[in-house]
């Protein structure tokens, strides 16, 4: 069999090639600068500036960053890279653009030219979202903080505002919290819930608009149900588990709230001019990948796994996949004492020798490598789960 590694080595010269074929080449990124906002799924860094931020919704310590090319922790709640960092890889960036909280005041104006990440891990579309981290910033927080930089700028920023893409990944943790809870009222109506997640996320786009974005790349929430730490949480809820073996109550909010937000898009399209939008089901993509899943949904072939999240090969044919063992669906690869390898990812957790066969890097968190996989598909889907045009599409507008 061939070494786990040289595997490894493998999927990243895939990934490599991906980025020359699909993305930008060298020279001039595709926009002029992204701004990034949202949770854990695309912090790189925010949350190390919060004194009272708890280590649970923190990637300040070993093991996080492993396979970052630091081989240190960064913030980034993933191995290495994550999907700020892919998406960024893929215009023509180096990585993310830096962390809004690690700039010096001096430092805010002129980084606006390639761009800010203001996402916070915890952190959701409501304002009580992560109020269990001990202080994280919020969607409105990051807005606000957005706004007065622009505000700073005054007039010279209309031009390279719209033109640069606003990308955002939110609302996972509101799920999370909501399912999960451990006295949840007894007249809860997920409907109305929904509608106010839904609702907070158009007020966010607003005015994002009237400060001038024109174009949105959104990722809704996956299948949060399955990732580690809620399956965790089904165990605890008697058992409650839906046909992937992931927590069912949470899928069922996931996949409702890409059905909202997806037509809460197309009326803002329509409502507001010039304003253009991808938007990825993850729900969709995650469902398919574990619709192919082995029994229990434990683990899966790497074939069946790529080629769902890739839609077949239809954007990948010359991709050779390397040889690839089955890949682990339902534990963190940087495993915690818990059920499904649930715990901190500090020095007491197991580290799994090979990444690219794990789907998630911790209780919550996608591995470099499968977040890396959703960065591709983002930006070159066809329409199967990326819609009505895909982030390759969105940017060349
Ligand atoms: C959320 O926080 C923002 C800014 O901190 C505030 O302006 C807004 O009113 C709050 N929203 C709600 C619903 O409390
Ligand atoms: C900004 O530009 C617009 C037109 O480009 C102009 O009408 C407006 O007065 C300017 N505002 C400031 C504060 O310079
Ligand atoms: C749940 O909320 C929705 C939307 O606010 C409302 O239309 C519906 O009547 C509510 N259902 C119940 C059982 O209260
Ligand atoms: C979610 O659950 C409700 C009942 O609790 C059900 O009516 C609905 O069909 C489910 N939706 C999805 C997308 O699974
Ligand atoms: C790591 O986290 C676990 C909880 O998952 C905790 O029990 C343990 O003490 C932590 N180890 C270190 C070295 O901080």
């Amino acid at each position: 069999m061939a070494g786990r590694g040289g595997a490894f080595a493998l999927v990243a010269l895939c990934m490599l090639e991906l980025a020359l074929l699909h993305g930008a080449g060298a020279g001039e990124p595709l926009v002029p600068a992204m701004f990034v906002f949202g949770d854990s799924t695309m912090d790189v860094g925010n949350n190390n500036q919060l004194p009272d931020c708890k280590p649970e919704c923190r990637a300040d310590y070993p093991q996080y960053g492993v396979d970052h090319p630091s081989h240190a922790p960064t913030g980034r709640f993933s191995n290495g890279y994550n999907l700020a960092d892919q998406i960024a890889q893929l215009l023509g960036f180096k990585e993310s653009p830096p962390a809004f909280l690690s700039l010096p005041a001096g430092g805010i104006i002129p980084h606006m030219k390639d761009g800010i990440n203001f996402a916070s891990g915890g952190s959701g579309l409501q304002n009580q979202t992560g109020d269990h981290c001990g202080g994280v910033y919020s969607m409105a927080d990051q807005l606000e903080e957005f706004k007065l930089v622009v505000m700073m700028m005054g007039n010279g920023s209309y031009d390279l505002i719209s033109r640069s893409l606003f990308f955002i990944s939110v609302g996972s943790n509101d799920l999370f919290e909501y399912a999960d809870a451990k006295n949840p009222p007894p007249n809860r109506n997920d409907t109305a819930f929904l509608k106010c997640l839904v609702d907070s996320y158009r007020t966010y786009l607003q005015e994002l608009y009237a400060l001038g974005a024109r174009k949105f790349s959104i990722v809704s929430p996956s299948l949060v149900g399955c990732c580690p730490s809620q399956r965790a949480a089904a165990l605890e809820h008697h058992n409650d588990f839906d046909e992937f073996h992931c927590f069912r109550p949470a899928n069922n909010l996931s996949k409702q709230l890409y059905t909202l937000l997806a037509s809460t898009l197309q009326d803002l399209g329509g409502d507001l001019d010039d304003m253009h939008y991808s938007i990825c089901d993850s729900a969709g993509m995650a469902e398919a990948v574990f619709a192919t899943g082995g029994a229990k949904g434990h683990s899966m072939s790497a074939t069946a796994f790529f080629n769902a999240v890739t839609c077949g090969d239809i954007y990948f044919n010359n991709v050779v996949l390397p040889f690839l063992a089955d890949l682990v669906v339902d534990t963190a690869c940087c495993a915690g004492p818990g059920p499904f390898g649930v715990g901190l990812c500090n020095t007491s957790a197991t580290l799994c020798p090979s990444r690219a066969d794990f789907l998630f890097w911790d209780s919550f968190h996608p591995t470099e490598y499968a977040s890396g996989l959703a960065a591709s598909a983002l930006f070159n889907d066809p329409g199967e789960f990326v819609r009505p045009i895909n982030v390759g599409q969105l940017v060349a507008l």
